[in-house]
């Protein structure tokens, strides 16, 4: 029997406490499997005085979580604080300089310092290992290392986020109001600490930028993908894609093109045959194109305590064996900048939901731009005032003026730029109330 491989692990929140159970519940099968124990040496967390249970062992408590990162009691160090900045990524850096395999589930800090710290970690020799920071239990970065190795990948695509998913799909399934499927998902320890991380977008754009580097062998380029949160997702909105056969998720898609990465993170609108319409709740799903594996589509928990500390101890497997590989896949010094295209180029169809004043001639005018840009409608259907559902605002908003009813606008095939100075000149007319609402549709 080898030595034990001694965990130090910093936060003991959903992902920290999960993992702690998992250590304890499969302590005799890790220790078949690796021909070694698996052993917390010393944890670390924002207050000590927590009520947390069994499963600590003899583990050690520590203050300060940099102090934990250079105890020379443990030979890994896990962390599970969050936070891009602070003393997550300070406690990283002193393990690495320690000499530390380290593992984290930290997707912000990853696609703001995951280079830097890649680099550190191979200047050192040890795991920067991160399975846990995209898409939850879905082995996604072990499936782009190995399986797809041999791939040049040509597309990825996923629903990044738990908390999103879970919040359209309860608006779409149980007519719920946003707010109220949030308070639930953050109940139930999907969300992140600050909330406005998962429905602006933010989580899934981290995710999605370190996919970008590990499929396209780029660096990590945060800033170059197009962020769109569903803060803007209304029931009229649900209630309309459905009727047209539809489903509103929010998804991450990035493609290699002749002009560069085509990256963003956006609510879409799907087909309700295709299988992104079947991914509801909490689930995430993740696609790949490989130019030889074809299309794959992994799907399955994004978020939640189990199958992110399945993702996490996945790593230390990894370490235990004896498996340092460069942390992006390719080693550091071959990644190529990753060139962002202009999102204005993409070709695709499109939602339109107008909020229109109830004149004459105000179809016309809208038609009219919309012609002057060349973009041809698929369908137009026009909406009979609905009913407010319970904890929602009316849509449009309700307020004394003119009447306007909402106009639903499928397109042809067009371009983004077209549609963007469509949709501008519309409302510079003045025959719409508010800003009109425009969603991609995706052929996923
Ligand atoms: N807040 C994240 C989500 C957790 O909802 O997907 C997992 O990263």
């Amino acid at each position: 029997m080898s030595e034990p491989l001694t965990l130090g692990v910093a936060g003991l929140g959903t992902v920290g406490m999960g993992l702690i159970q998992l250590l304890s519940a499969h302590a005799p099968r890790l220790e078949k499997l690796l021909g070694r124990q698996v052993v917390v040496t010393g944890v670390s967390a924002r207050s000590r005085d927590k009520a947390r249970g069994e499963g600590f062992g003899t583990a050690r408590w520590f203050d300060d979580p940099v102090a934990l990162a250079k105890d020379a009691s443990n030979t890994v160090f896990v962390e599970l604080i969050g936070g891009e900045d602070g003393p997550a990524k300070a406690a990283i850096e002193a393990a690495l300089h320690a000499r530390k395999h380290v593992v984290t589930a930290n997707k912000a800090l990853l696609a703001k310092h995951g280079i830097a710290l890649a680099r550190l970690a191979e200047a050192q020799g040890v795991s920067l290992n991160f399975e846990a920071a995209v898409a939850g239990g879905i082995p996604i970065i072990k499936m782009l290392r190995e399986a797809l190795a041999a791939n040049r990948v040509r597309r990825v695509y996923g629903i990044l986020n738990g908390t999103c998913n879970f919040i359209l799909t309860k608006m779409t399934d149980e007519n719920r109001a946003f707010g109220d499927a949030l308070r639930e998902a953050q109940e139930l320890g999907f969300a992140e600490a600050d909330p406005s991380f998962d429905i602006g977008g933010f989580d899934a754009a981290h995710k999605l930028s370190l996919l970008i580097c590990l499929a396209f062998g780029t660096t990590v380029a945060f800033d170059a993908i197009h962020v769109e949160g569903i803060e803007g997702i209304t029931t009229a909105d649900i209630e309309a894609a459905t009727e047209l056969g539809y489903c509103v998720k929010l998804l991450g898609v990035a493609a290699q093109t002749e002009h560069g990465i085509e990256a963003r993170v956006s609510p879409v609108l799907v087909a309700e045959e295709s299988a992104l319409a079947e991914v509801s709740g909490v689930t995430n799903c993740v696609g790949i194109d490989g130019d030889f594996a074809g299309n794959l589509l992994l799907v399955g928990p994004g978020a939640g305590a189990k199958p992110t500390a399945s993702a996490v101890a996945s790593d230390i497997v990894d370490i235990a064996r004896g498996l340092v590989m460069p942390p992006f896949i390719r080693p550091t010094a071959v990644l190529e900048p990753a060139r962002p295209a202009d999102l204005a180029s993409r070709l695709g169809n499109y939602y339109v939901r107008l909020s229109v004043y109830d004149r004459p001639g105000a179809m016309a005018a809208i038609m009219k731009r919309m012609s002057d840009e060349t973009v041809s409608l698929e369908s137009i259907v026009q909406k009979k005032p609905g009913p407010v559902h319970p904890g929602q605002a009316a849509e449009p908003p309700p307020g004394a003026g003119e009447a306007a009813v909402n106009v639903i606008l499928i397109t042809h095939d067009t371009t983004e730029a077209a549609m963007r100075k469509a949709l501008k000149a519309i409302e510079d007319d003045g025959q719409v109330k508010g800003r009109p609402q425009m969603i991609r549709i995706e052929d996923l």
